[in-house]
């Protein structure tokens, strides 16, 4: 599996986020990713039912949609290449599987897959309408939807032979029991493949506290097993140069779960 190199991911949106909003997060690092200061009504309601993606976030990634496909190729993010090698690994025998692509941007995951095999049936979730009209304009999925993903959110169980989502495990994007609904919506020996940059797992509390926790939990309570769980080179080049880690966790949904 050849991985491209790239860089500065969670900086990038840090910094563009510190240009466009008063409220903007002080680091990754703080607590102050998780802040709702700018919260509108629907989503401060949305919260109260335990979703933490704030809609300054959204409207951030709507704001810069334009630019976001430019931007992740000087950085040569490599999110959207090592999920979509890692799935397709999995699923090249079956095409017509049913695949979700959450928190699917601009659709960069769909293009890898569709560049790597006849997949006919990949469907894609996006809160931020501005990245979702530009996936819609590229015409790589079946269905679209226009939703934030949280615990309880209400999509149907049992559906999908594959879930995959890159970037999304970022402070202040998707929260650990974002988990259980992506175990959820697999169908019984469906596979989820994340990609995230490594040291939030141990950088952002929410994830330290509960991300391998939840995982843990559901390999206990027998919903699923763990495949995949690696740290990798180049998610990423910090502003020295260096390559920043990157971690892939592949899941398979129990059939009995
Ligand atoms: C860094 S971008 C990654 C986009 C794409 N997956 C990629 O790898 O290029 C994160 C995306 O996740 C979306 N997002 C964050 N939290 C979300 C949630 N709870 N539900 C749906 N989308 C979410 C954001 O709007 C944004 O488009």
């Amino acid at each position: 599996m050849q991985y491209h190199s790239i860089h500065i991911y969670s900086s990038y949106v840090v910094t563009k986020m510190a240009t466009q909003f008063t409220a903007a997060p002080q680091s990754v690092n703080s607590n102050a990713d998780w802040s709702t200061s700018v919260l509108s009504p629907m989503t401060e309601k949305e919260e109260q039912n335990g979703h933490f993606t704030s809609q300054s976030r959204i409207e951030f990634y709507s704001s810069n949609a334009e630019t976001y496909d430019e931007d992740m190729k000087k950085y040569s993010f490599s999110g959207p290449d090592v999920a979509a090698h890692t799935l397709h690994n999995l699923l090249k025998d079956n095409p017509n599987s049913r695949i979700l692509d959450v928190g699917c941007g601009t659709g960069k995951v769909a293009e890898v897959l569709l560049a790597l095999g006849p997949y006919t049936n990949i469907d894609g979730l996006e809160a931020a309408p501005g990245m979702l009209a530009l996936a819609r304009a590229k015409q790589l999925y079946k269905n679209t939807m226009e939703k934030f993903l949280y615990l309880n959110c209400g999509l149907e169980h049992d559906t999908y032979d594959g879930v995959v989502s890159s970037g999304t495990f970022v402070a202040g994007h998707m929260k650990s029991d974002c988990l259980i609904e992506l175990c959820n919506i697999l169908k019984p020996g469906g596979h989820l493949v994340i990609t995230m940059r490594h040291e939030h797992l141990e950088t952002v509390s929410e994830y330290k506290e509960n991300f391998r926790l939840t995982i843990e939990n559901l390999v206990k309570e027998g919903k699923w097993k763990i495949i995949q769980d690696e740290t990798f080179p180049n998610w990423c080049f910090g502003d020295n140069g260096m390559g920043i880690d990157g971690h892939v966790f592949v899941f398979q949904k129990n059939l009995m779960s």
